[in-house]
């Protein structure tokens, strides 16, 4: 009897989490279409399967029809696309967080896709910058249009290639201080991006995972004045930290926003209003048998070029 082999659709694979979860889907032998923009930009991922197990796929995300290629004949879609900063039409928190999840949720209940994963984001619910807004409505959207989806809400994510630490870590090369905005008391529950992607392909095996929203942190709870801390033992360069109230760094993010790639946003500076971490009585990693991995033993690995001297040289405790 003919073997049915399992296929996938992961939209946003060639970002920093849909490609952990490209390669982890092509390691237990299913076969990856990796919808992007620009499959040119996929081509990295093709290795990570046997030749043709992992096949970019052009979509073009203003057009229906498009994204409903890209979903055709999957059994597993994985749904990444998320962005930090609005820019032109093509690049909208709406558009992208809220309304595409949904047609792509609508598809997939047309298309007969057997299992949908949404990653979200950790705080969305209660969250008051438009990023959080447009997210939770995304969820809402995704929910309504295919209810048997499960959700991922991830804390800020940590690994090779990660936003957070490394755009600190480079800031921390170049500036005699650094940001504390609202005077870093805000927590966060940074988690590891192979925990993440180990989720996104244990709730598409997992029957009881149906309709469920998994709220995804590490082992530690940390403030952004921690976090910090951490960076600056790792990376050996103490930089003074300077408080800003919100205000102020609103003000700073203001200018920052005329950037190609700012590093900081208004929208990103309301987002640190509130805290981000898994609340009491959401289902999380461990409701996946998944440990958490520690901060600790993944930081050292990346962020050991941003030493003072280079990755070679000795470890300057901090
Ligand atoms: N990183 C974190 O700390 C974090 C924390 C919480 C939640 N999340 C969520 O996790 C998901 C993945 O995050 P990530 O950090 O892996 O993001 P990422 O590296 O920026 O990748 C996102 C992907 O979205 C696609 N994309 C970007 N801009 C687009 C646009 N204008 N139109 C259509 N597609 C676009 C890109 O695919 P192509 O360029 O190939 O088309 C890209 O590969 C997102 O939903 C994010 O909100 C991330």
């Amino acid at each position: 009897m003919a073997q049915h082999y399992k296929t996938a659709t992961v939209f946003g694979g060639t970002g920093f989490l849909g490609r952990q979860i490209v390669r982890g889907l092509a390691r237990r032998g299913v076969i990856v279409k990796v919808a992007t923009r620009v499959p040119e930009r996929a081509y990295f991922l093709k290795p990570s399967g046997d030749p043709g197990q992992v096949v970019p796929v052009a979509c073009d995300y203003s057009n229906a029809q498009s994204v409903q290629r890209a979903i055709e004949g999957s059994d597993y879609v994985v749904n990444c696309i998320g962005i930090l900063f609005q820019r032109g039409r093509g690049r909208n928190f709406k558009a992208l967080h809220t309304d595409l999840p949904g047609s792509i949720a609508s598809l997939c209940a047309q298309s007969g896709v057997k299992r949908l994963v949404h990653i979200s984001a950790l705080g969305v619910e209660a969250g008051t910058s438009r990023y959080a807004k447009t997210k939770f409505a995304g969820e809402k959207a995704v929910l309504e249009n295919f209810p048997q989806a499960t959700i991922l809400r991830p804390s800020v994510i940590f690994g090779e290639g990660d936003h957070f630490f490394n755009m600190f870590a480079e800031m921390s090369r170049y500036l005699p201080f650094l940001p504390l905005i609202g005077g870093g008391k805000t927590r966060f529950q940074p988690v590891f991006v192979g925990d993440v992607a180990e989720a996104a392909m244990s709730v598409l095996e997992a029957p009881r995972a149906r309709g469920q929203i998994y709220e995804l942190g590490g082992p530690e709870i940390l403030t952004f004045k921690e976090i910090y801390e951490r960076l600056f033992k790792q990376t050996g360069r103490v930089r003074a930290l300077v408080s800003l109230p919100f205000w102020a760094a609103k003000m700073q993010a203001f200018f920052m926003g005329f950037l190609p790639n700012p590093p900081l946003t208004m929208d990103q500076v309301e987002s640190l209003r509130s805290d981000n971490i898994v609340k009491e009585g959401a289902l999380r990693l461990g409701d996946l048998e998944i440990q958490p991995t520690a901060l600790s033993v993944i930081l050292p690995v990346y962020l050991q070029t941003y030493r003072r001297g280079g990755r070679f040289s000795k470890v300057q405790e901090a």
